[in-house]
This record gives C-alpha cells, sequence and structure tokens, in this order.
C-alpha cells in the first residue's frame, strides 16, 4: 500500500513575531503545499524532489535539509513502538525559506503519511505534536503556528500553547503572494526581534497587546468581508514589522508596487528580511496586483481562503 499526505503551506496574515511573546496571531492555509508519499520498508529512506537529495537514515552523514524530516519520521517510530521504517518521498510546490510554511508543511506531510504507511491513521493532535518535535530543529523557539494551520487548514487565530479559534469566512477572501527571492534564517531574525525587545522592553510588551487587539480586528474584518478595514490593519502592521528592522528594500518595494496597484492592504509575512509579501485583494483587483508585483518579485501566485489542512490517503500499489 502506498500512503500520501498532503499538507498546505501558510501565510501569516498579522502578528509574526510578536506571537513568540505570546500576542495571538491571524494565519490562514494557503492553495500550495507538500505532499509525502511513504510506503513500509525494512530500512529508512527519504528522497526530496525538489532538493533532488536522498537520505538513508542508517547512515551518520544524513543531509543538512533532511534532518528535520528525518526527525520527524524517528518521532514517528517512537511514538507507534514500531521496528518497521519507511520509503518516504516528497514533494512541494512551495519555495522553500519564503515564510510561505514549507519545513512545517513538510513535517505534517511526513507524519502523517509515515504513520499511515505503517498502519495507523493519527489524529490531528497527533501529528501536530510530532510534526513540531521537526519544526524545533528548523527554528529553535518555534510558536508552533506553523505547524497549526498546515494541519488545520482554514483561517485561524493562534496563540502559542492553546488550541486554536478556527474562524468562518462568509466569502471568498482574495490574497495575492509576492516572494522576495531572498532566502533567510527565520532563527536569525527571531534573534533580530529578541535584541531590539531587550532594548526597549516596555514598547514591545506594548506591541504585543496591540498586536492582539489588531488580529482581532483584523478576524472581525476578514470574517464579515470588510477587506478595507482589514486592508488597512495589514499596512500598520508592515509598518510597526518595519520598524522593528525586519523589512527590507525588496520587501518594501513590493509592498510600495502593490497599494500603488489596487491592493487593498500589503505586509511581509513570516519572519521577514527576505521572504514573502502577502497582498490584500477585491476580487477585481487581483489580476492587476499580480502585474504590477510580477515586475518586482521573482515569483507571484494567487491565494483565494479558505484552503484545506491535512488530507491523507492510502492507494494500493
Ligand atoms: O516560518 P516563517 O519564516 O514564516 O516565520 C515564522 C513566524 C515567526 O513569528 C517569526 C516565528 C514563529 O515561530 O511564530
Amino acid at each position: 500500500m502506498k500512503a500520501y499526505a498532503y499538507a498546505p503551506g501558510k501565510i501569516i496574515v498579522c502578528g509574526e513575531h510578536f506571537v513568540v511573546y505570546g500576542a495571538t496571531a491571524l494565519a490562514a492555509a494557503i492553495n500550495k503545499g507538500t505532499t509525502a508519499l511513504a510506503e513500509s520498508s525494512s530500512t529508512t529512506t527519504i528522497y526530496s524532489n525538489n532538493l533532488k537529495v536522498q537520505a538513508d537514515l542508517s547512515a551518520s552523514n544524513i543531509p543538512e535539509k533532511l534532518k528535520p524530516l528525518a526527525a520527524a519520521i524517528t518521532a514517528v517510530k517512537e511514538y507507534l513502538n514500531e521496528r518497521r521504517g519507511v520509503k518516504l518521498k516528497i514533494r512541494s510546490d512551495l519555495p522553500p525559506r519564503s515564510g510561505l510554511g514549507s519545513s512545517s508543511s513538510s513535517a505534517v506531510a511526513t507524519v502523517a503519511a509515515t504513520a499511515l504507511a505503517l498502519g495507523h491513521k493519527l489524529s490531528l493532535d497527533e501529528v501536530i505534536k510530532l510534526a513540531m518535535s521537526a519544526e524545533r530543529l528548523v527554528h529553535k523557539n518555534p510558536s508552533g503556528v506553523d505547524v497549526q494551520v498546515s494541519a488545520r487548514g482554514g483561517l485561524l487565530l493562534f496563540k502559542k500553547g492553546a488550541t486554536p479559534e478556527a474562524l468562518h469566512l462568509s466569502r471568498t477572501v482574495n490574497f495575492v503572494v509576492a516572494c522576495t527571492g531572498v532566502e533567510r534564517r527565520t532563527s536569525d531574525l527571531i534573534e533580530r526581534v529578541r535584541v531590539w525587545r531587550e532594548q526597549n522592553p516596555s514598547l514591545f510588551n506594548s506591541f504585543v497587546e496591540s498586536s492582539t487587539i489588531m488580529s482581532w480586528c483584523c478576524a472581525d474584518a476578514l470574517c464579515s468581508g470588510d477587506l478595507r478595514r482589514a486592508g488597512a490593519i495589514l499596512n500598520f502592521f508592515h509598518a510597526a514589522l518595519s520598524w522593528l528592522g525586519i523589512s527590507i528594500k525588496e520587501i518594501d518595494t513590493i509592498v510600495e508596487a502593490a497599494l500603488s496597484s489596487s491592493a487593498l492592504g500589503a505586509k511581509l509575512t513570516g519572519a521577514g528580511g527576505g521572504g514573502s509579501v502577502i497582498i490584500l485583494c477585491s476580487e477585481e483587483g487581483v489580476e492587476n496586483v499580480i502585474k504590477t508585483v510580477s515586475n518586482v518579485a521573482s515569483e507571484v501566485f494567487a491565494t483565494p481562503l479558505p484552503n484545506r489542512g491535512l488530507k491523507s490517503w492510502l492507494q494500493k500499489s
């Protein structure tokens, strides 16, 4: 039997970085993600179609980029008390290191497909717990928002350590994602914000509170279809994140181009320092925004919300 799992990537609509310090953030699953195929086997091998890299888990020299997936498989095997291994193949249409949750969607899909290949359909909570062990290798101190969104899908209000609140969108909300093509490490940006916080503790704490209040407002605006209000909140978040020093010229150029066309709001998403920009649009504005920002971004795509979360299934070989 072949076991498949698909898990989407994510955008943080607002509240990134502050979420690490206890703020509530708003995040959503997107229409791109990772598919894992696992088959039970006497040994464990991993093949990444995107990286064109293979690893044998019995070898000592596992390539750095495959270590989080190796950790995810090991976590599943230990949890299930399984001695069998899996042959895992992974393929993603998410640009890596772009703040779109590619590592989390890989971890979530790997955990679900591995367990299914070994005869176990895990609950969402179990998948989330095990995928977090892989995420800790990548992000050191992750808030968990990426894994939660990838597993649950939809639009979520997320607070570290609490069960996320799933929100209902009364109609489709249109976002455009524009990638800068500048790769960066989330952990470096988290460190930069940590230093800023250390130098400005009271101000930073007040931002954590503002971030929660504005994430709630943004959630309410998106759910009630008040896209102008949601867009205005996104722009303000961009200014705050920029002030913390995590925007770069390439991001600001995309934000400016988007707002000069028909965007309702635009901001960096995720860690910053490169990665991607999210742009909120009316349905009629999507085409115009894509055309304008394509001149200044390395990859641009539309992602209407909501999108589904983890899906896993078996197929006869
Ligand atoms: O994975 P990224 O690059 O989208 O960044 C994650 C968002 C942060 O808030 C910066 C970190 C976290 O763990 O929530």
